[in-house]
């Protein structure tokens, strides 16, 4: 499951066609607003129509193929860097110096390549398969849709992206996503200080699942009247989103992790972003959300990610052919059932003990 090649190929499919969230819905704020994205390599240009309308293209030039946008802002026209061919924010040609260079024929194909895109829940969403037909999000998120949105965290306020490149199984990268029996040891100066380890409360949506770990002081509010009790202030909610998403929620904080199979069974590339529900406008404020995000980022480059590096070092000398899933790490056991169900290989009987 983490080490076979032809398997590997196969997952990579799997998630190439399936809806992939990429963003905020924040990072679009106004009509004209761009950003850009790498989602399974494929660079990503998603815009906001003067129609308010989110679009995706592949930001890629359809002349030698340069990146014709960077970054995130605001523009009409997009010009790639190389000859200057220009487009709008429909991706369509609009023009470029040197046109006797090229037959007319040229100028009618030279649009950019849209990808079916949605906005749904607070977030923005790809296909990258550019003639799979419009995403279905709602049928993909089904009951989990209207808790989604709910958060509000696609108004948040977008804080930045991380990048995490590393000698692990995108699964096995997910999976550290998906328990919290390993807070006590892999946390036990960060997220034990103030979650509870091995303690979670589990539920299935389909092929996407959530957990809720609860916080430390939970336990502060038995001797106070139920009513008063908030529960958002007493949980971590952790979603997995199929294939490969996670969005961690707290009422301070929004995570979202993308998670890709890399250039092999044993390579992953993590991107990481985080939003706020705080105002921007004091700098002190803005600070303070970079600081959670380094921390919370911190957690999973030095604490998770070597772990489950050291994790698929072994599993690559094949020295032990199996590993267990406890019943205290459900997750685990709906990630790996999902997937397997989606690949085809099912077994009927649930892969752990
Ligand atoms: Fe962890």
């Amino acid at each position: 499951m983490f080490t076979d090649q032809e398997r590997f190929e196969r997952e990579r499919e799997l998630v190439l066609r399936s809806p992939q969230l990429v963003g905020y819905r924040s990072e679009l704020p106004t009509p004209g607003s761009f950003c850009t994205k790498t989602v399974m390599d494929i660079p990503v240009l998603l815009t906001r129509g003067s129609d308010g309308i989110v679009r995706a293209f592949q930001n890629v030039c359809t002349h030698r193929q340069a990146p014709v946008a960077k970054g995130c802002g605001a523009a009409e026209r997009f010009v790639c860097p190389f000859h200057a061919w220009t487009f709008d924010n429909r991706g369509s040609f609009v023009g470029g110096p040197g046109r006797e260079g090229f037959p007319a024929t040229i100028a009618a194909g030279a649009n950019l390549t849209e990808l079916p895109a949605a906005e749904h829940s607070g977030f923005l969403w790809v296909g990258l398969r550019p003639d799979a037909g419009p995403l279905d999000i709602d049928a993909h998120l089904g009951d989990l849709g209207p808790e989604l949105e709910s958060w509000n965290i696609g108004n948040w306020a977008p804080v930045g992206e991380k990048v995490l490149d590393v000698p692990v199984n995108w699964k096995l990268a997910l999976d550290t996503f998906a328990e919290n029996y390993h807070f006590a040891t892999v946390h036990r100066d960060t997220f034990a200080v103030f979650t509870k380890s091995n303690c979670a409360l589990f539920d299935s949506y389909g092929q996407h699942h959530r957990l809720v770990f609860p916080m430390r002081h939970i336990g502060d509010i038995a001797d106070q009247p139920e009513e008063s009790w908030e529960p958002l202030n007493n949980f971590v909610v952790i979603y997995a989103l199929f294939p490969n998403i996670v969005l961690s929620a707290t009422v301070a904080n929004g995570e979202v992790f993308r998670v890709y199979p890399g250039s092999k069974p044993g390579h992953s590339v993590t991107y990481h972003q985080n939003a706020s529900p705080m105002d921007f406008s004091d700098e002190s404020i803005r600070k303070a959300a970079d600081d959670v995000f380094e921390y919370a980022h911190a957690s999973v480059r030095d604490e998770d990610y070597p772990l489950a590096a050291d994790i698929q070092r072994a599993m690559n000398s094949g020295a032990r052919a199996e590993m267990i899933f406890g019943r205290n790490e459900p997750g685990l056991h709906h990630r790996h059932s999902v997937l397997d169900e989606a690949l085809g290989e099912s077994t009927g009987e649930s892969p752990g003990i």
